[in-house]
């Protein structure tokens, strides 16, 4: 009976992790954010409310659950108070009783935006398709020791100094990318209010959470982004700032590792990208038009189409390995019906020789080929269905393969965006 669950996406992100993590919280006493930032948009549906969480976890809708963003996330104070407004607008109430930051966080701020925009731009055809959310560059800051913490909104001389400092030299690059210097009187005067209004929320987070954990009270941690656009695992330089892999989820929260926690890996039913980079399964013709049409594949935080194809199992079997994955979730199973047949990548083949668990590495070679295989689709329309007897069989037979393709069970399926759309084959709290 793991005390600790975490959910992690396990292909380019938007796999739906915030549907489930809105499911998983309903039985959490915390749930924690613990990497990434805006550039995350995970969507929970429940009857006609749909909201898109961006930096605050996806148990905000469980009034139960407590809502941690730990120190490895980078925050921007000012969409994140925007978001507070807008969950408060749409009747979720996230007081500092229940919404805790990490004193350590990074702030995401104006320059970080700036720069991303004009990094993007200096890249021309090389673009990495960022959200432009100003990640890459506050997590640059963060690692070469520069960055602006939640803490030092909290001690004015301190501020000011260290704006000196990072504001003095991403001006300079900023200058030297042909954009316009930020004055640094008024982004010290806006960071002060900004600490004002979220001072309240500000805690040692590592500490609260290991005495969760410590105390036998359910934790969930919630990835942002998926396995392949992790920084290091991923499918570089095409990737995002930080660690996704779930794993990750303790060293960066700060608490060591619990005892027996469960790895879920969130997928859907096939593939899909925003932004650049490879994509080996990507299919520009009809079935990735139909994914997009019928599974509203747009980003969730920009609105860009995302590129469709078809499910990877040697990349989900790679990801799989790098997070140690005991449990499936799939979802967008309705996405697929009325597709007669389904091309599914089994393995791949490079100058002959087959590998079955590629590196992300080898994915940008162009003599890299997919193997297929044609498995049978459903016509029924699944749209919805919550009893696991009322798939068609071709559907059950679709989740066992991927089952027996990765071997993990699936323990969760998805037939529909609203909460109530669930098979919940076995609770992992359980
Ligand atoms: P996340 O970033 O992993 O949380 O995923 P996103 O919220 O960015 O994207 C997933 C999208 O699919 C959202 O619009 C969800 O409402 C929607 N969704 C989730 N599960 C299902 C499902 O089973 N079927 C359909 N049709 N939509 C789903
Ligand atoms: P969720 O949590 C899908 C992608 C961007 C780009 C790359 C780098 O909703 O699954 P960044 O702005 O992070 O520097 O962009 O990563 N990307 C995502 N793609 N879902 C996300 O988050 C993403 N967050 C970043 O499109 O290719
Ligand atoms: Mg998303």
């Amino acid at each position: 009976m793991p005390g600790c669950l975490v959910v992690s996406g396990i292909q380019w992100g938007d796999e739906g992790k915030g549907k489930v993590t809105d499911i998983l919280s309903r039985s959490a006493d915390l749930v924690v954010r613990f990497q990434g930032g805006a550039n995350a948009g995970h969507t929970v549906v429940v009857g006609d409310r749909k909201v898109v969480l961006h930096q605050v976890p996806s148990g905000a809708l469980n009034p139960a659950a407590t809502c941690v963003i730990g120190p490895a996330g980078v925050l921007d104070p000012e969409t994140l108070l925007k978001e507070m407004d807008d969950l408060a607008a749409a009747g979720v109430s996230l007081g500092p009783d229940r919404l805790f930051i990490s004193h350590a966080t990074h702030l995401v701020l104006p320059y970080h935006k700036t720069l991303d925009a004009l990094r993007e731009r200096a890249r021309g055809e090389s673009r990495i398709g960022t959200t432009g959310r100003g990640i890459g560059p506050a997590y640059e800051d963060m690692a070469s020791r520069a960055g602006i913490r939640f803490a030092d909104l909290f001690d004015t001389a301190r501020l000011a100094r260290r704006m000196d400092g990072v504001l003095t030299e991403r001006n300079a690059i900023i200058k030297h990318l042909g954009g316009q210097p930020l004055d640094r009187a008024a982004m010290v005067d806006a960071c002060i209010e900004w600490g004002r209004k979220l001072q309240p929320f500000v805690r040692d987070t590592a500490a609260v959470v290991h005495a969760a954990l410590s105390s036998g009270r359910r934790v969930l941690f919630e990835s942002a982004q998926g396995t392949l656009l992790d920084l290091l695992h991923g499918t570089y330089p095409y990737v995002t700032s930080s660690l996704t892999a779930g794993p990750a989820a303790f060293p960066l929260t700060g608490v060591g590792i619990p005892r027996d926690p469960l790895v879920i890996g969130i997928m859907k039913a096939y593939s899909t990208r925003v932004g650049a980079g490879p994509f080996p399964t990507e299919d520009e013709g009809d079935v990735g038009t139909w994914l997009r049409d019928k599974g509203s594949e747009y980003g969730s935080t920009t609105g860009r189409p995302r590129r469709c194809g078809f499910l990877d199992l040697p990349l989900l079997r790679y990801a799989v390995r790098t997070c140690g994955i005991g449990a499936l979730a799939v979802l967008k199973l309705d996405v697929l019906s009325g597709l007669a047949k389904l091309p599914v990548c089994v393995a791949y083949d490079l100058r002959g020789r087959r590998h079955d668990v590629p590196h992300p590495d080898m994915l940008a070679d162009p003599a890299l080929k997919p193997i297929y295989e044609e498995w049978d689709g459903w016509a029924e329309d699944v749209a919805g269905i919550a009893d696991p007897a009322a798939l068609p069989s071709a559907a059950r037979d679709y989740v066992r393969r991927i089952e027996a393709g990765v071997g993990v069970p699936a323990i969760l399926l998805s037939t529909g965006s609203d909460r109530s759309h669930t098979i919940l084959v076995r609770d992992p709290w359980a």
